[in-house]
């Protein structure tokens, strides 16, 4: 288990990284890719379920796992970050979660999880496929002097925020699409699998 300081443009936040479990190539994303594969390789290409262990996740971080050969982005949202959702909902395409391909029934808007703190979707932006930004700072950004955190799509612009809820305006045409999960005890989720079917 190592910290590094990524440098992600004029911010720097910790990010948390874990050693390496099985030989799985890593996918290119801005931030830590994290193989906590559980699963035989043969397993993992028929897209099995995949359990991360989210203890060292600290508050304000994002980690990023694979699951069916996409990112998965778990973050750790803050009291501050998660204040800010209810108040973007006119800046939003669809502020209720309404599209019901991008969450299971059970994930409602605005925080979009089970627990609030804990936001899991798929890094894979709605337009045409790149993996959004990690930018949780509220502060003005040179693409939004409103900008309450979130994640932003380098290819054309598209912004969410950090519900993954993508904002009106931008190429990207649905929220980000939150992956069946569920929690197996308080510091491990399981992806892939829904509540009802994981206990
Ligand atoms: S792929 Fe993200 S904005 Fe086009």
């Amino acid at each position: 288990m190592a910290n590094e300081v990524v440098d992600h443009g004029r911010r720097r936040f910790l990010t948390a990284t874990t050693a390496v479990v099985g030989g799985v190539g890593v996918v290119a994303v801005a931030v830590p890719f994290i193989k906590s594969w559980e699963p035989s390789d043969r397993a993992k290409a028929a897209g099995a379920p995949v359990t991360a262990d989210i203890s060292k996740v600290e508050s304000g971080q994002m980690v990023s796992y694979p699951w069916r050969g996409l990112p998965v982005f778990v973050v750790n949202r803050t009291k501050e970050q998660l204040s800010q959702l209810p108040g973007l909902a006119p800046r939003l395409v669809d502020p209720d979660s309404s599209v019901s391909s991008q969450q299971p029934d059970y994930i409602k808007s605005p925080d979009r999880s089970i627990k609030p703190e804990w936001l899991v979707v798929v890094g894979i932006c709605t337009h045409l496929g790149c993996v959004p930004e990690f930018m949780p700072m509220i502060g003005p950004e040179p693409f939004d002097p409103n900008w309450k955190g979130g994640f932003f799509c380098p290819c054309h612009k598209s912004r969410y925020d950090l519900s993954g809820r993508v904002f009106a305006g931008v190429p990207a045409p649905k929220n980000l699409q939150v992956p069946p999960y569920h929690f197996v005890d308080d510091t491990h989720i399981q992806i892939g699998v829904d509540p009802k079917e994981g206990g």
